[in-house]
């Protein structure tokens, strides 16, 4: 069953579209990822995932249901996740206190995931008390993603996870995500432009160019690396 879905959006700004007669789908369980260079519009496409944008033309399916009209908190309390590129967590906070803020957002209902959060992400456990603005790229995009965790979301979008941090901590975070999705079950979309993270974590591939995708990959085919490879590389 697919969990999400685009069917033929088209998107923008103003007058010229940015996504053109996109779709795509994530089926339940998943991991999949949107690859393409800068500016070809991966995160307008995730506005459009979280409802911060609306599209056109086309809908936006989420769990069975047409969620095209819903906005970003009503999306964020029906199970979907958004960490934004750039991790935008509350620097004068406490990772404690943005953790806090990420189980409001995910509305009453389900289980808060704090103790699966400190588990996966040992650095945070370690820092509850530090002021989240303090804390190293990768550490920031750790809490950044267990801030949208926290709520135990059944999608969780990442935008660009490994940008701005470290390559060892790149890893690190791409097998946790993996972690994440074998052993509580979240199903993933992340846009990304690092070729590692994207076959570390990911079993499906979409890669796009200018507003539309024009393929599918298999990130654990050989064949397929070098497809991936030519639309990353800068
Ligand atoms: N708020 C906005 N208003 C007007 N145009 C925008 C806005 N946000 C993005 N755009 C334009 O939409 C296009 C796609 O941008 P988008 O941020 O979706 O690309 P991207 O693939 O995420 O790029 P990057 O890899 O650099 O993050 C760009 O031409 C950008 O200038
Ligand atoms: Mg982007």
């Amino acid at each position: 069953m697919n969990l999400f879905e685009l069917n033929n959006v088209t998107a923008g700004y103003g007058s010229t579209p940015i996504l053109r007669d996109v779709s795509l789908a994530v089926e339940e369980g998943d991991v999949v990822s949107l690859i393409g260079r800068n500016g070809v519009g991966k995160t307008t496409l995730m506005k459009i995932a979280i409802g911060l944008l609306s599209p056109e033309e086309g809908d936006v399916m989420f769990d069975g249901a047409d969620v095209t009209s819903m906005g970003a908190d009503e999306r964020a309390r029906a199970g979907i996740g958004y960490v934004p590129q750039g991790r935008d967590v509350f620097p004068r906070m406490t990772v404690e206190e943005n953790l806090q803020i990420g189980a409001e957002v995910g509305g009453g209902g389900r289980e808060k995931l704090y103790d699966e959060v400190y588990e996966y992400f040992p650095r945070l456990d370690e820092r509850r008390d530090q002021n989240a603005g303090t804390m190293s790229g990768g550490e920031q995009q750790m809490l950044a993603i267990g801030r949208a965790l926290v709520g135990n979301p059944d999608l969780l979008l990442l935008d660009e996870p490994s940008e701005g941090v470290q390559p060892s901590i790149v890893t690190e975070i791409s097998e946790r995500v993996q972690e994440i999705n074998e052993e509580i079950g979240t199903t993933v979309l992340f846009v990304e432009q690092n070729i590692q993270f994207t076959m570390n974590a990911s079993n499906s591939c979409y890669v796009m160019e200018k507003g539309r995708i024009v393929d599918r990959v298999s990130p654990d085919d050989a064949d397929d690396e070098s497809v991936i490879e030519e639309h990353i590389t800068i």
